[in-house]
């Protein structure tokens, strides 16, 4: 590993808090170096990222051919060639169109009631903890945990191997190789005999949902099932749980006036999750790649066919052409426009509706039920979670 878990024993400047973290402003298109020393070119404003991520001619799949370039935060899982965000056009679709229906604003606002549960319970037993508590060992883990395991139907054994699977499945690169293959192949175990139980006998969860569909739709290759299945268990909690770490630590921290409107209106909450969405990164990897299949114009410039794009959707999500300058001052106020934070066209986040929720009613219920939450310590003493592409706390220590 990189580095070790504390922060402070690192040498190099101390780690920044993610709401903390400094962009350039956006400009044209423009030719960067890789850490590997290999090229790609930036994409940074707000058009221009939309542009890259909603045109077919840049493509994912490219990416992970032999001769490619190494990109940081693509091994692991994430440069799998069966995962479904590394297909492109009907391969992607196809697999897509599985779960579509599943994770739709209608059929995601289906499950609020029992969500809504799992918070309250969350809850509950915080109450009972001796003070100082750990929200991330009692609130910000074992929530996204708990409802992506209801969704995806997962047993107890699978459930307490879920943080194991996600260092690797979202490795920043640091793990030894072996170390790495062995958790990948025994993660890609528990994905084949989760679909293999499914088919026996499904229930009402989706991965019931995704084997039938998978049989209607026919010809899907059986390992593009088992990285989806094991993509959304890792991907389904992983940056829920990193979101809500990240957004307590800059409210409790530096927001404290927030927090009894928070509590007090429901709608009031959901304007400040989605701006939190929009502001603070999972981590600290900058741009989505993607591969230009031929010479295409982006803001004015020609990105060469055979280019590797990194398309900088926090630099985007700041750009002046598009949002106020202080986006930090008001977080209760709407945003100007679409984040991408969830990224945009053919690969937008399937769960983004899922993760609007539960940081929502997260963020609304913690407020409410603990009016007079605060830090324990200082949000420059926070130790993180390291060896994964995103970054999260390691402990939120709080009393009341
Ligand atoms: C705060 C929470 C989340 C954030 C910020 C987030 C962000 C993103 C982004 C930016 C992408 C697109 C990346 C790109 O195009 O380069 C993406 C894709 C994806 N996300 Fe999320 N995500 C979140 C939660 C979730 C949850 C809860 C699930 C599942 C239950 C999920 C499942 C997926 C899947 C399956 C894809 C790939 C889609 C495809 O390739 O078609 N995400 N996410």
């Amino acid at each position: 590993m990189s580095c070790p878990a504390d922060s402070r024993t690192c040498s190099g400047p101390p780690t920044l808090p993610l709401h903390r973290l400094a962009f350039d402003p956006p400009g044209p298109p423009r030719p960067v170096e890789l850490p590997d020393g290999g090229s790609a070119w930036l994409v940074s404003r707000y058009a221009d990222v939309r542009k890259v991520l909603t045109d077919s001619r840049f493509g994912r799949a490219a990416l992970h051919s032999p001769d490619a370039p190494s990109l940081s935060g693509e091994t692991g899982l994430v440069g799998s060639l069966d995962l479904m965000f590394n297909q492109d056009g009907e391969d992607h679709l196809r697999l897509r169109r599985t779960l579509r229906r599943a994770f739709t604003p209608r059929a995601v606002a289906r499950w609020r009631p029992w969500i809504a549960e799992i918070v309250e319970k969350c809850l509950d037993e915080l109450t009972d903890r001796a003070r100082p508590v750990d929200l991330v060992d009692g609130f910000t883990l074992p929530l996204p945990v708990a409802v992506i395991s209801r969704l995806m139907g997962l047993d107890d054994g699978a459930r307490d191997r879920l943080r194991h699977w996600t260092l690797y499945a979202f490795s920043d690169g640091s793990h030894p190789e072996e170390e790495m293959r062995e958790a990948l192949a025994d993660f890609a175990a528990f994905g084949v005999a989760l679909l293999a139980e499914r088919r026996k006998e499904p229930g009402d969860d989706l991965t019931s949902v995704l084997v039938l569909a998978a049989d209607e739709e026919g010809g899907i290759p059986e390992g593009q099932l088992v990285d989806l299945v094991c993509g959304l268990v890792v991907g389904g909690h992983d940056s829920t749980m990193t979101m809500l770490g990240n957004s307590l630590l800059y409210l409790l921290g530096e927001r404290p006036e927030t927090w009894s409107r928070l509590g007090a209106d429901e709608r009031a909450a959901e304007a400040l999750a989605d701006r939190l969405l929009h502001l603070v990164p999972l981590g600290d990897d900058r741009g989505t790649a993607r591969y230009a299949a031929v010479d295409t114009r982006v803001g004015g410039v020609t990105i060469p066919a055979g280019s590797v794009v990194l398309a900088d959707c926090g630099m985007a999500n700041r750009d002046p052409a598009v949002f106020p300058p202080r986006p930090f001052d008001d977080l209760f106020a709407p945003l100007a426009a679409p984040t991408l934070s969830f990224g945009a066209g053919a690969h937008y986040c399937l769960g983004a509706w899922l993760a609007r929720m539960e940081l929502q009613l997260a963020l609304h219920r913690l407020a409410a039920r603990f009016p007079r939450l605060s830090l324990a310590g200082s949000v420059d003493a926070v130790e993180w979670n390291r060896g994964t592409t995103s970054r999260s706390p390691r402990r939120i220590e709080v009393t009341w």
